[in-house]
């Protein structure tokens, strides 16, 4: 780990719970319920799938839920970026209206792969939903159907995001700044 420190808080934990009561009406509102699938991705989404779904019972939305863990491989630069499977669903998507849960939208190319896999497996529909998205990062054509905030080129943890897998547990968002220039 580089030295650093956690700078600023961006998004407190009353701004984040307000927005994701605003994402769970939304996706209430947009949702078929019959074959909902609410489908995580390891590890940054788990607090914010957390969240959504406890909000989902009061909508009478009672979808399948499941996590899978995908990797970006590919010599480390952010423009080669491959994505990998590393630990699969085994839930049967056919006919499904999935959303894919993920904490931030970055280069694109892991909701991109994402979306693509559920749907060669035959979902009905496929929709993408983040905490944050980091527009100005795009690598692929990818916008979310449900974002959360808006953020800068910052790196940013807490909520689930994390620095070399610490941080998870902020309850804010922050950003890091490192100092070592
Ligand atoms: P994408 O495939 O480039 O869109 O990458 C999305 C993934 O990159 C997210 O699921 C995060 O795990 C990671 N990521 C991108 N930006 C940040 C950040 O600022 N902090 C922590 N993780 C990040
Ligand atoms: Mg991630």
């Amino acid at each position: 780990m580089r030295p650093h420190h956690i700078h600023e808080v961006l998004f407190t934990r009353e701004q984040i719970q307000e927005r994701v009561h605003a994402l769970i009406e939304e996706i209430a509102a947009d949702c078929e319920a019959e074959n909902l699938v609410m489908l995580g991705i390891l590890r940054g989404s788990f607090i914010f799938l957390a969240d959504l779904v406890r909000g989902f019972a009061a909508h009478d939305l009672h979808p399948r839920i499941d996590f899978i863990t995908l990797s970006s491989y590919g010599g480390g630069t952010e423009s080669r970026g491959q994505v990998e499977i590393t630990h699969d669903t085994n839930e049967d998507l056919r006919g499904a209206d999935v959303v894919i849960v993920d904490d931030i939208l970055d280069s694109g190319r892991t909701l991109a792969f994402a979306k693509r896999l559920f749907l060669e497996r035959g979902a009905r529909s496929v929709k993408t939903c983040v905490l944050l998205d980091k527009k100005a990062n795009r690598a692929v054509r990818m916008e979310a159907d449900y974002a959360g905030f808006p953020v800068d080129d910052f790196f940013v943890v807490g909520y689930g995001l994390d620095y070399d897998n610490r941080y998870r547990e902020l309850p804010y968002i922050a950003n890091v700044t490192f100092t070592d220039g």
